[in-house]
């Protein structure tokens, strides 16, 4: 299929598939490559549950850093492309690996949250998850009196069962399955492509060449939202 002819409209079942180099062009940092978030923390003492039980308000100045610089990030075209394509189309599906939540401020429906996200809290006490919008946090304690811990998959963590088999049924049933800035590299999210069926079109956008790339039909170099926009 020539380039030109790849058009959301020719397709009827659409999958998303999306990582941090979605949310680049609004300024939040890529996690890995030049000025990722990985090349100036490491992930050991910050992203995994024993630095969190270790030092939990280290972790926690970090993720409320995260929070700040999340808020303060409006989405970009690429964002608003998703969403435009799924309201013109509401079979379309999203997966991410976006703990951001720009997707939501655009009115992306029913995304599927791999990795958690930044603007929830799991209580270890009550159990309890809840929504917190507030950047940095109003408390890192429930009201129970133990920590909050940010509902995110960080290293060692095991996925959502749910969330992965939600993934897995989306893309086995899709026609088109577009990843839109992920460096593929963080299993098993990074697997998801090979549950496509073989007639489904296939698209990685992304300026750089991935582990994954040969398993794309096309492969589109450039930011998100000008590839995503070609596709209209
Ligand atoms: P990475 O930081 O690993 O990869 C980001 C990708 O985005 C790279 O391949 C870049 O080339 C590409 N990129 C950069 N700018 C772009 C742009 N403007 N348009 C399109 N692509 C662009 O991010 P992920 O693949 O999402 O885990 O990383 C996977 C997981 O690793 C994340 O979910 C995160 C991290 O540890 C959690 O947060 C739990």
């Amino acid at each position: 299929m020539a380039t030109t002819e790849v058009k959301f409209s020719n397709f009827k079942k659409i999958v998303f598939f999306t990582g941090a180099g979605l949310s680049a062009e609004s300024g939040i940092p890529t996690f890995r490559g030049k000025g990722g978030t990985w090349s100036q923390y490491n992930f050991e003492d910050y992203a995994c549950q024993k630095a969190f039980d270790r030092d939990p308000e280290k972790v926690w100045d970090f993720h409320d850093e995260r929070r700040v610089v999340a808020a303060e990030c409006e989405p970009n075209r690429a964002h608003q492309i998703i969403a435009e394509v799924q309201k013109m189309n509401p079979a379309t599906k999203v997966i991410t690996q976006n703990i951001d939540g720009l997707l939501d401020r655009v009115g992306v429906k029913d995304t599927i949250e791999l990795h958690g996200s930044l603007w929830r809290v799991r209580c270890y006490g009550c159990e309890m998850v809840t929504r917190d919008d507030t950047a940095p946090i109003r408390s890192r304690k429930c009201e129970c009196g133990q920590y909050f811990r940010p509902d995110i998959v960080w290293f060692g963590d095991m996925l959502d069962d749910l969330q992965m088999q939600n993934a897995r049924t989306a893309i086995r049933s899709c026609d088109l399955l577009i990843s839109v800035g992920t460096s593929a590299s963080v299993f098993p999210a990074a697997h998801l492509p090979f549950y496509a069926m073989p007639e489904a079109f296939k698209v990685e956008v992304n300026p750089e060449i991935t582990d994954m790339t040969s398993e794309y039909n096309l492969h589109l170099s450039g930011p998100a939202s000008e590839m995503l926009e070609k596709m209209l």
